[in-house]
């Protein structure tokens, strides 16, 4: 049964209207997937300032106040390019760039503009919770799990998957406007919920994959520049960039969706679509198949703050806070975690997958936790397609300080600990 959008929300963890990221006394709710009040320090400045610059220096404030361009006002476009160009360490270019409403808006387009209900759609299993409610729940595609592991999405599995399904799926629904086959749809790098990024030998096979199967891969890169590190590290290569357009293979399948709901703030609603300048001149008809053009007045805003050097600053400084964070976060986890538990340690984004036994009856313990020690977990299972869930639960760095964020891994430990003492003494009685 389709789940109701309240229980989605409640999910996701978008709805969080106080700053209780400093509040010790309340419940520490480590399920919240959006950045705390503290990581905007800053953000109202930098609009102003962006602001400012964006209706004073501006000839083209024309193409910023109209319906617009459909991909996007240029001058975001060119800066993004230069942004990201710079963040990632390799070329990205404008034309390969289209605006968007952010990552769930880029999600929701490129299906509704590419899948039909008859072509399949891989989804790594777990996956962000969004993405299931989108495809599944709203848009009732064909979505296929596929297993993961350690290395991220199971590319074996995937091409069992394929070779299984391939002749009884036919070709009859791919058109000149759905030109692909199926889709995949990832979170290759700092994943949620896991935290895992995919291997540089699966990103390969995975595009192999696309190519032999005529499938269009759509990785969600929201995490990409949210890593923490090394000295002068830079992010996880994005899996587009295994798709090279220098090598004699491309056929330009893979799409990177970017947004600035982590980077800077959710309530922007901007992001960003990359891809093969094809795909992108396709998608340029979406905008009036979801009922408008995207927002060029936060998009132009957006631009100013990137020519100043404004978000580039802001980003540095929030990926040294939640690298704090998880620093400490790291070092509760590896003096209280049970030892019969265990974490997968992340690189970047904002989430840690904790393995229990499989025993653990993951409801109770959450249960416990929240009643009884002020501290909720999201249970492994709400981010899983079917009934066959890990026994993890997710927890986030991103929403809390750091002192209320250790105190809510302690409190963590501690409910781990009483509900493990319960199982035994059962087991004992
Ligand atoms: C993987 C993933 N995609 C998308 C989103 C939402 O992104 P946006 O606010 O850009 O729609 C989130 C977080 O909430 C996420 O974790």
């Amino acid at each position: 049964m389709a789940k109701r959008a309240d229980q989605y929300l409640e999910m996701i963890d978008h709805h969080i209207d106080e700053d209780n990221s400093r509040v010790m006394e309340n419940t520490i709710r480590l399920v919240a997937g959006s950045p705390g009040f503290s990581c905007f320090q800053g953000v109202p400045e930098l609009l102003m300032e962006a602001t400012k610059h964006c209706m004073t220096s501006r000839s083209d404030l024309n193409a910023v106040l109209s319906y617009g361009n459909p991909v996007g006002y240029q001058k975001f476009l060119d800066e993004l390019a230069k942004f990201l160009t710079d963040e990632y360490g390799t070329k990205v270019s404008c034309s390969n760039l289209m605006a968007t409403g952010g990552s769930t808006w880029a999600i929701t387009a490129i299906a509704r503009m590419f899948v039909g209900t008859s072509a399949p759609v891989f989804v790594s299993n777990p996956t962000f919770n969004g993405s299931i409610m989108i495809l599944k729940d709203e848009l009732h595609l064909n979505v296929i799990p596929v297993q993961m592991d350690d290395k991220g999405i199971d590319t074996g599995n995937l091409e069992e998957l394929l070779e299984d399904i391939f002749s009884s799926v036919g070709t009859d629904h791919v058109t000149d406007n759905r030109p692909y086959w199926g889709m995949v749809s990832l979170i290759s790098n700092y994943d949620n919920p896991t935290g895992i990024s995919l291997s540089p030998e699966r990103s390969k096979r995975l595009v192999d994959l696309g190519r032999k199967y005529n499938l269009l891969v759509v990785s969600d890169d929201i995490y990409s520049l949210l890593y923490y590190t090394g000295d002068k590290y830079l992010p996880v290569p994005r899996l587009i960039t295994y798709d090279d357009s220098s090598d004699p293979a491309y056929q330009g399948r893979v799409l990177s969706i970017g947004s600035f709901s982590k980077l800077l703030a959710p309530g922007l609603r901007v992001g960003w679509i990359e891809g093969p300048e094809r795909v992108i001149q396709l998608l340029s008809s979406v905008p009036s198949l979801l009922g408008g053009s995207v927002c060029h007045y936060p998009s132009s805003v957006l631009a100013s703050a990137l020519q100043l050097g404004l978000v580039q600053d802001h980003v540095t400084r929030i990926r040294e806070i939640y690298g704090s964070r998880l620093k400490a976060v790291m070092k509760v986890l590896d003096e209280q975690l049970p030892a019969a538990f265990s974490y997968i340690a992340p690189k970047g984004g904002y989430f840690i997958w904790i393995r229990l036994l499989e025993e653990v009856n993951v409801s109770d313990l959450c249960d416990l936790c929240e009643t009884k020690f002020n501290v909720s977990l999201s249970p492994g299972h709400a981010y899983y397609l079917g009934d066959k869930a890990e026994n993890c639960v997710r927890i986030t760095f991103g929403y809390y300080e750091e002192e209320v964020l250790v105190e809510g891994i302690k409190r963590m430990c501690g409910g781990m600990r009483e509900y493990l003492s319960s199982l035994a003494s059962d087991a004992t009685s």
